[in-house]
């Protein structure tokens, strides 16, 4: 007789998007809700973490609701209930946890706890066939920019990050200062289109850099400078008009695009490893995907980069919690969140 299907309900509350999801023991995704928060954030220019867990509080069971009906699963068909724990808003977090511990003790079901950042990095083995790790991780979102050792045993260690402002948070600020919406990544990307990326030749920190290390903040405040002029400069900027907007998002976008190859690539090399995996918001990035797979193609290494409806947040991506119920790792009901930032 085949053996029932096994179903994970998994949540996700880490930031500005309340997400459940039910995967199978086989990794297929059944549902996938995300209900964003852009809608409330977007006049403040990034997320208001007051804002961000009432409305989290408010969306949560609907979502889990939407999440079980759209895969077919009642609670009873249950197998395990996971819920990203680390790292996030620490209000946003707990609502989250404080529905998965809920629904855990309620329907005695296992609880485990998975971390937001290697979700990001477990998204991409969900869509492959046959096992990407060991590899070198880039985790490229709004609150990180983060390189990993990835192991065959789902270990990360972290190899080099961002010694200031994450990538995507880049992107929010600089299109916060040229007027475009709220979430910046999606914004620059499209205002890019009609720019020339090489108008301004902005610097590209740590690029030649031996250390795995990244700077996104002194880009920034360059193209603050282009776009609205230098308090301490005689001369005014030029009016900031559509094209100028758009050379700017062109040229920042390639700034960043290209320091963000070219440090995959010197992991790839310090490390001696041939996959390269890449999640997180910005992996959702058009120009970052095609030169990390030009880049990919000329260095003979396997790309691994999810889809980017699983490389912005979603609940799915914490199915990895299948191999920490395998490893027996289940969480007590006094499980607690972690909001730092540093895994
Ligand atoms: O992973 P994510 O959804 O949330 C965090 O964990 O931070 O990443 C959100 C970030 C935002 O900064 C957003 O501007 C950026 O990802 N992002 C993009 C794109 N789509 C989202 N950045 C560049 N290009 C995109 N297409
Ligand atoms: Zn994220």
């Amino acid at each position: 007789m085949n053996q029932p299907e096994e179903y994970l309900l998994a949540i996700e509350s880490s930031c500005d998007e309340t997400a459940a999801a039910v995967i199978t023991r086989d990794m297929r995704i059944l549902s996938n809700i995300v209900s964003s928060q852009v809608d409330l954030h977007e006049k403040f220019g990034g997320v208001v973490p007051e804002i961000a867990s009432r409305a989290h509080l408010e969306r949560i069971l609907p979502v889990i609701d939407d999440a079980l009906k759209e895969a077919g699963v009642s609670l009873k068909q249950l197998t395990a209930i996971a819920v990203a724990t680390e790292p996030g808003l620490v209000g946003s977090l707990l609502i989250g946890l404080t529905a998965a511990k809920t629904l855990a003790m309620t329907l005695d079901l296992p609880l485990i706890a998975v971390n937001h950042i290697e979700g990001h990095l477990f998204a991409c083995q969900m869509q492959e066939t046959h096992p990407i790790f060991p590899a070198i991780g880039l985790v490229v979102s709004g609150g990180h920019t983060n390189l990993y050792h990835c192991s065959e045993s789902f270990e990360f260690d972290l190899i080099g990050a961002t010694i200031d402002d994450a990538a995507g948070e880049a992107f929010d600020k600089v299109a916060k200062i040229l007027g475009l919406a709220y979430p910046g990544g999606p914004a620059i990307q499209k205002a890019a289109l009609q720019g020339n990326p090489k108008a301004f030749p902005f610097p590209r920190t740590f690029l030649k850099d031996p250390e795995l290390r990244f700077s996104f903040s002194g880009l920034k405040t360059a193209v603050l400078y282009k776009a609205l002029g230098n308090p301490g400069a005689k001369k005014q900027p030029p009016a900031l008009t559509e094209d100028r907007i758009a050379d700017l998002a062109a040229s920042f976008q390639e700034t960043v695009v290209d320091v963000l190859v070219g440090k995959c690539q010197q992991a790839l090399q310090k490390y001696n490893y041939s996959t390269l995996c890449v999640g997180g918001g910005v992996a959702a990035n058009a120009l970052l995907r095609e030169r990390l797979t030009n880049m990919a193609r000329q260095a003979g290494i396997h790309l691994s980069i999810a889809p980017p409806d699983l490389c912005t947040d979603n609940a799915a991506m914490a199915a990895i919690a299948w191999h920490h119920l395998d490893q027996g790792r289940i969480a007590a009901l006094d499980l607690d969140v972690t909001p730092g930032l540093v895994r």
